[in-house]
């Protein structure tokens, strides 16, 4: 049987090892991105390679500990040379859904500090809408988040509040999740994304819109392009 995370690994590898010495690099979230901080670390044991990160999650900083791949807080740097990132669902304009590992907040304050956003993904997370597989990952104050759920449905869709072990899902912020689904998808990704961001009780949502830069994409015989 083939290996699942061929094209996650393939894909991974090819963004890690467009990492320059001497970078500052923001680090993203999730299954995918993992395997570039395997790869970051090989090539500091292999090669020397001179690296810090801000990581966008403290399950990414835990496990860049253990690599020992040093951290930086993104406080203590002006800008981040290139960010890496996985991604839930991207759209053939480059625009993508984030926010599966509910991480999206984070990662999007990561990447705009970072002259280039690469993001990496298997074949199977290009769509040509967004929004159609794939829920809207919207992360709100749990003060309120009634209300807010409200404005959010009002915008044409349905919504359910993520739990973990019978409890709402805590984010690294201690705020919620709520998973947006949207019947005909999302054909507007920045008319939604403006909307989003002028109501009150969210905190972030997961859309990307014009964040983008190089995008890495594998598929499950190990095949890379990027584009
Ligand atoms: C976390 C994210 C992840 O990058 C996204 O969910 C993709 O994860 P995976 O690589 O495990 O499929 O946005 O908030």
């Amino acid at each position: 049987m083939r290996d699942p995370n061929i094209a996650k690994r393939t894909a991974a590898f090819a963004a890690a090892d467009l990492v320059p010495d001497g970078a500052t690099i923001g680090l993203g979230s999730g299954s995918t991105f993992a395997f570039v901080l395997e790869r970051l670390a090989a090539r500091m044991r292999d090669e020397g390679l001179d690296v810090r990160g801000a990581p966008t999650s403290s399950a990414t900083a835990e496990r860049a500990r253990t690599l020992g791949i040093p951290l930086v807080s993104l406080d203590d740097v002006e800008r981040l040379d290139l960010a890496i990132d996985g991604a839930d669902e991207i759209d053939p304009n480059k625009q993508v859904i984030k926010g599966g590992g509910a991480a999206h907040t984070r990662e999007r304050i990561v990447a705009a500090a970072a002259d280039e956003l690469v993001i990496i993904v298997g074949e199977n997370k290009l769509v040509d809408v967004l929004g159609k597989a794939f829920r809207l990952p919207i992360e709100v104050l749990p003060f309120g988040w009634t209300h807010a759920r409200r404005r959010i449905e009002a915008t044409g869709c349905t919504t359910e509040l993520r739990q973990r072990g019978g409890e709402p899902l805590l984010t690294d912020n201690g705020n919620w999740i709520l998973d947006a689904a949207y019947p005909d998808g999302i054909p507007d990704p920045a008319a939604l994304a403006a909307t989003l961001d002028a109501t009150v009780g969210i905190v972030d949502h997961g859309l990307f819109v014009d964040m983008v830069g190089r995008v890495v994409v594998a598929d499950d015989e190990g095949r890379v392009r990027i584009q």
